[in-house]
């Protein structure tokens, strides 16, 4: 009979079996729940040999990385990396407006980052007598990604590139180790909850991993991502105060390249638009906009308008999916 706590004995001796006394683990950590928990299961099979790598891609959220550092390393204990890599992902996004452009950019830079910072821990672990070379590289894959990597490709992934399946791999002589890969979501949250990750992490929303640059549509530069940054803010912090936030897949606030008049006081205002989005799906492949009542979408939209400087308009995106996507690029 199946429980959690046999899959967790059994995950973590099948583990250390495979990886060995010395063998050490690299993986990629984001903050979301996949990797976190991975990482973590990593962390109570073979502890400091696995090594949890957060690539700062500038295009988080408002504190973001700093959030996930506390998490990972001061609340679970994972030994962890951080590489701020902002200004180059960010100056390689310079000027570029088309959203596979970006995908691809940031997809690639994450890649190469996180490749020397491998190669840079290795050299680091090389010579300790307790540790070997770093041979593995774990995924958070789910038994879903699974699927649809086998199936020929879901109708999201022929769409838009998702960059967090496979991809990795290219170039790196690193085998591969995946604990997740025979559960679905909510056992996934059923195991981090187990493994005392924080529940306001375990029931986070997902986040694309191109993150604000498809978020802020058009060009992504440090003032846009300010405005994005803080009006998201204010919407998941008036969606969780409302109660919604489990309700809701997935929710954020999008910047928009134009420019709407407006009035402030006396003064005309001609600045920029802000939209709202906010989804009910079970599997992101179909997805309904949500219903917020009036009262909330008002409090949102006043508070994004007097809050967050260079926006004078906001905006609901009651297109459901198909035929919008849940991002907007
Ligand atoms: P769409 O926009 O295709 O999104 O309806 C479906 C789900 O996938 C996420 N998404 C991405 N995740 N890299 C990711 O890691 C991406 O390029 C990407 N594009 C979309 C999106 O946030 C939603 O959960």
């Amino acid at each position: 009979e199946w429980s959690m706590e046999k899959f967790v004995d059994k995950e973590i001796e099948r583990i250390r079996a495979l990886v060995g006394e010395k063998g050490q683990v690299i993986g990629a950590v984001s903050g979301g729940v996949d990797s976190t928990v991975a990482a973590k299961l990593m962390h109570e099979a073979i502890g400091n040999r696995f090594h949890a790598v957060l690539v700062d891609n500038g295009v988080m959220r408002l504190n973001e990385a700093q959030q996930v550092q506390e998490t990972l390393q001061k609340g679970l204990g994972i030994n962890l990396t951080v590489v701020d890599a902002s200004e180059k992902f960010l100056g390689r996004l310079k000027g570029v407006t088309e959203p596979e452009k970006k995908r691809k950019i940031i997809g690639n830079t994450f890649i190469e980052v996180f490749q020397d910072t491998a190669k840079e821990i290795t050299a680091a672990a090389s010579g300790s007598a307790e540790a070997g070379p770093i041979e593995w590289l774990l995924q958070g894959t789910l038994y879903p990604d699974v699927i649809e990597s086998i199936s020929f490709k879901g109708p999201s992934a022929t769409i838009k590139t998702h960059h967090n399946v496979g991809g990795l791999l290219e170039g790196m002589h690193l085998k591969l180790i995946e604990p997740l890969r025979e559960l679905f979501k909510d056992e996934v949250r059923a195991l981090g909850t187990n493994l005392g990750i924080p529940e306001e992490l375990v029931w986070r929303h997902p986040f694309p991993g191109p993150g604000l640059a498809i978020r802020v549509l058009g060009e992504v530069n440090a003032e846009q991502l300010r405005i994005a940054r803080e009006a998201d803010v204010i919407f998941i912090e008036e969606i969780r105060a409302a109660g919604l936030y489990r309700k809701i897949s997935q929710a954020f606030a999008a910047l928009l390249p134009v420019k709407a008049v407006g009035v402030m006081g006396d003064k005309r205002m001609h600045e920029q638009v802000i939209a709202l989005r906010a989804v009910e799906t079970t599997d992101f492949m179909t997805a309904d906009w949500y219903p917020f009542d009036g009262e909330f979408l008002k409090r949102v939209s006043r508070r994004i308008v007097n809050e967050v400087n260079g926006v004078c308009r906001v905006l609901y995106d009651i297109t459901s999916k198909p035929p919008g996507t849940i991002e907007m690029e």
